[in-house]
């Protein structure tokens, strides 16, 4: 068993990795709960919904898919949480993807002005990003992650052994973020050396005991970020890193053609010829950067105009639509933040 404590400002709280038997697993989690809900994944409840074992009235099955994480929801899940009594002593339980993550922590964060929230992350993406660091949210029309609260669970429990049954393309999904890890691992400041690039070349990535190390170096590395940065006012942006170019693809796509990870793939490569051109770095740094993403064969994204790119970027949350701020790699694993005008964005791509 691995334990990775977080400390934030509200409360710490106990990441507990650990292969076991699912009806374990379930042992743990439910033993102490006075009143709960559960707010699970379609997907999840077909492939584990035996071994959980979880009473039908305490569950609420959430389909798959970003389209989910909606205020209907919202409101439906704090309808059942109503129905079954749930009071500040009660527990809402995810287990699921980042998709019931967030939404259930959400409920979580707003029910009777917060009550206890358990995460059970089952895939890659979120054991690695989403469930760290307290970020809940739902989905507007205007945009992703519009509404949401920063919130810190009571404890995250992670068994890789629900990723056996993530399919390749799902999988791959949650390495784009791991190769990310990789690329700013040294401005995560975490005391010491994890070399996740190093630990990328292991044969058998898909082999649980490699996962639960491969989870716990990037949860370490996050820790090491999100206790230094909690609410994002500097350090915790490089987390960003791939991801400004990555949402305009996923915009432009209108979240149909490419997965979260297959897009911030795209926009680590678009960060490393920026910071090419802008001489950060040099081309030996890009070309086994460029390798490192070539080795996982993700799929291919073409190149779309950068005109209705900048547009893009232009409107994210996170820019003051004059300026766009990239995370750029500055050397081996570090990263900076870069205020660029969109003339020079697009200057750099054309030349
Ligand atoms: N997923 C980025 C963050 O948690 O800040």
């Amino acid at each position: 068993m691995i334990e990775v404590k977080i400390k934030s400002e509200e409360k710490s709280y106990p990441i507990i990795i650990e292969n076991e038997a699912i009806s374990d697993l379930r042992e743990k989690i439910f033993a102490n709960l006075e009143n709960y809900l559960v707010v699970i994944s379609a997907k999840v409840e077909k492939l584990y919904g035996k071994q959980l074992n979880i009473p039908k009235e305490r569950k609420f099955v959430l389909k798959d898919g970003e389209k989910e994480k909606n205020f209907k929801n919202f409101k439906k899940i704090l309808d059942h949480a109503l129905k079954l009594k749930l009071t500040r002593k009660s527990t809402i339980v995810a287990i699921g993807g980042g998709v019931v993550g967030d939404l259930a922590g959400f409920c979580a964060s707003t029910y009777m002005r917060g009550i206890d929230f358990i995460q059970v992350p089952t895939t890659l993406l979120a054991c690695v990003d989403s469930s760290v660091g307290g970020k809940t949210a739902i989905d507007t029309s205007f945009g992703k992650n519009l509404i949401g609260t920063f919130y810190q669970p009571k404890a995250v429990y992670i068994n890789p052994r629900f990723l056996k049954t993530l399919d390749e393309r799902q999988f791959k999904t949650g390495l784009g973020e791991v190769i990310k890890y990789s690329f700013i691992e040294k401005s995560c400041m975490y005391e010491e050396e994890l070399n996740l690039t190093n630990f990328l070349n292991t044969e058998d990535i898909r082999d649980e005991k490699v996962l639960a190390k491969l989870i716990e170096i990037c949860i370490k590395l996050k820790k090491s970020v999100v206790e230094k940065d909690e609410k994002e006012s500097s350090l915790r942006r490089i987390l960003n890193f791939g991801h400004t170019y990555g949402h305009a693809v996923e915009k432009i796509t209108n979240y149909k053609k490419f997965t979260h990870g297959e897009a911030v793939v795209e926009g680590m490569r678009f960060a490393f010829e920026l910071a090419l051109k802008q001489n950060l770095i040099d081309k030996n740094y890009k070309f086994l950067a460029d390798d490192i993403m070539k080795k996982f064969d993700f799929r291919k994204i073409p190149k779309y105009k950068m005109e209705k790119m900048i547009e893009l970027m232009l409107m994210d949350k996170k820019s003051n639509g004059k300026t766009i701020t990239f995370i750029l790699p500055t050397g081996y694993s570090t990263v900076d933040a870069f205020d660029l005008s969109a003339d020079s964005i697009y200057m750099a791509s054309s030349k």
